[in-house]
Parts: C-alpha cells; sequence; structure tokens
C-alpha cells in the first residue's frame, strides 16, 4: 500500500503538464465541427466505458495506469497523427485539427516523457514492471473499441 501511494505521488508529480495533453485541443475542435453545422454526439460506450477504467486505475494500480498513460499519448502523436492527416485529407479540405497541434517541439516532449517513464520504471520491482507490460493487451483493446467508432 505503502508503495502504491509513492508510486502515485511520483506519478502526479512527473506526468502532469507534460505537454502532451489533448483535452482542450479536442474541446477546440469540437467547437469548430458545431460551428460547420455538425450535432456534437455525447460520448459513446467505449468511450464512457474506458474513462470509467482509467478513473479506478488511478486509484488504485499505478504500474497499470501508466501502461494506459503511455500508450494513448504515444499513440496519438505516432499512427494518430498518420490517421488525422488521412481524414484531413480526404474529407476535411487538409484543415489541420488542433488535436494534432502541439505547443513546443513535439518530439521533444516525447522524449521528456519517455525518459521519465524509464525513471520512474527503474523504482519498480519485476513483478511491477511485468505487470505495466502485460497491461498492454488491455490497453490495444479499450483504444481499439474507440477506433472501431470510425467504421460505424
Ligand atoms: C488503425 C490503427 C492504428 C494505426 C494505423 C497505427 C499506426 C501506427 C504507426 C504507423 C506507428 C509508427 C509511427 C512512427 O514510426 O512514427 C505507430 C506507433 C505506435 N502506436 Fe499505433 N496505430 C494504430 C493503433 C494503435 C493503438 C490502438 C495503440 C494503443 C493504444 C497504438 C499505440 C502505438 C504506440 C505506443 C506507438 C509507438 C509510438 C512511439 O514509439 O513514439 N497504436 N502506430
Amino acid at each position: 500500500m505503502t508503495n502504491t501511494i509513492l508510486s502515485f505521488s511520483l506519478i502526479d508529480a512527473e506526468f502532469r503538464n507534460t505537454g502532451l495533453e489533448r483535452s482542450e485541443n479536442l474541446a477546440k475542435d469540437l467547437e469548430w465541427f458545431k460551428d460547420q453545422g455538425h450535432n456534437i454526439p455525447e460520448p459513446s460506450d467505449p468511450g464512457v466505458c474506458y474513462a470509467g477504467f482509467l478513473e479506478d486505475l488511478s486509484e488504485k494500480d499505478p504500474q497499470a495506469f501508466i501502461c494506459h498513460f503511455y500508450n494513448i499519448y504515444f499513440a496519438h502523436s505516432a499512427g494518430g497523427r498518420m490517421i488525422g492527416k488521412k481524414v484531413a485529407e480526404k474529407i476535411l479540405d487538409k484543415k489541420q485539427l488542433e488535436f494534432y497541434k502541439w505547443d513546443g517541439d513535439l518530439p521533444l516532449l516525447l522524449q521528456n516523457v519517455r525518459e521519465k517513464l524509464n525513471k520512474v520504471s527503474e523504482g519498480w520491482t519485476r513483478e511491477e514492471k511485468n505487470h505495466c507490460l502485460e497491461e498492454t493487451d488491455k490497453s490495444f483493446k479499450y483504444s481499439g473499441d474507440i477506433l472501431r467508432l470510425i467504421l460505424i
């Protein structure tokens, strides 16, 4: 328990305000879509379900939480950017959405977070590291369910 509390304090200290956060930019994009006459739907089941799952992990399982943290932010900056570019080319007249703009140099922001991830995980036991890695399946499953909404 003490270890868990320590891990959460470290996560709080290291992984807030990394510059990778997307919520504000996403909110701007939603406003833009609204201005274009689109209806902004309520969050659908896969998103609500994943958000609830992450909130739960954030209170009780730091290693698993960090796995999702890594995958989400790094996926958006890698494959996500490629998908965003394709979508912009095909249906947005090449408009670059705010979601794909980062304040500052993205490779540098990513490198900073990579270093922090390595630093935090140095304090973990082999079992805790394995636990973090094994969470990858769930990370892809939950994000995949959200990604598949694009097909509807
Ligand atoms: C249609 C689905 C997806 C496509 C087309 C895709 C595509 C890609 C591509 C092309 C890269 C390499 C980018 C580069 O080398 O710069 C990448 C990296 C990555 N993807 Fe995906 N991806 C998809 C889904 C996902 C999902 C669901 C996750 C997990 C939530 C994920 C997590 C990652 C991570 C962690 C990286 C490594 C980023 C890094 O090392 O900086 N991807 N993806």
